[in-house]
């Protein structure tokens, strides 16, 4: 899949989306991913930000798994491969997001109690 760092910025932009400061280049992670790694391996990233490293794996024919605690760069690292989506389905998924989040740390903090 062709991917382009644009949709991913303006997309975060337009709704309002935190972009993750500080994102390396995609050359970076390319570097290592060649160096380390063969098509089709698997390259895991557990602090993902804006999930360069999944984008340079998946552009060199590796599969990814991005992992980050910071739910608005993950909703925004996942635009990256949203591009083709119209921005008012991009806002939905965001919505649908939060609103699973918001669910999942009621559901932590109702067990916290019992
Ligand atoms: C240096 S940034 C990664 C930058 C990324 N390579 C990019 O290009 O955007 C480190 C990321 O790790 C996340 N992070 C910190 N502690 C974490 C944890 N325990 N589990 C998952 N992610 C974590 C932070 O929220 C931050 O986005």
């Amino acid at each position: 899949m062709a991917l382009r760092a644009g949709r991913h910025d303006r997309v975060a932009r337009a709704i309002s989306e935190c972009r993750r400061p500080a994102r390396f280049p995609r050359a970076q992670p390319e570097l290592f991913i060649n160096f380390l790694t063969h098509p089709g391996d698997m390259v895991v990233d557990i602090f993902a930000g804006s999930n360069t490293t999944g984008e340079a794996a998946g552009g060199l024919g590796r599969k990814w798994i991005a992992v980050e605690s910071e739910l608005d760069y993950a909703i925004g690292s996942a635009f990256r491969f949203m591009q083709d989506w119209p921005d008012d389905e991009c806002a939905e998924f965001v919505d649908r997001c939060r609103k699973r989040s918001q669910d999942r740390r009621s559901n932590a903090a109702s067990s916290d109690d019992a």
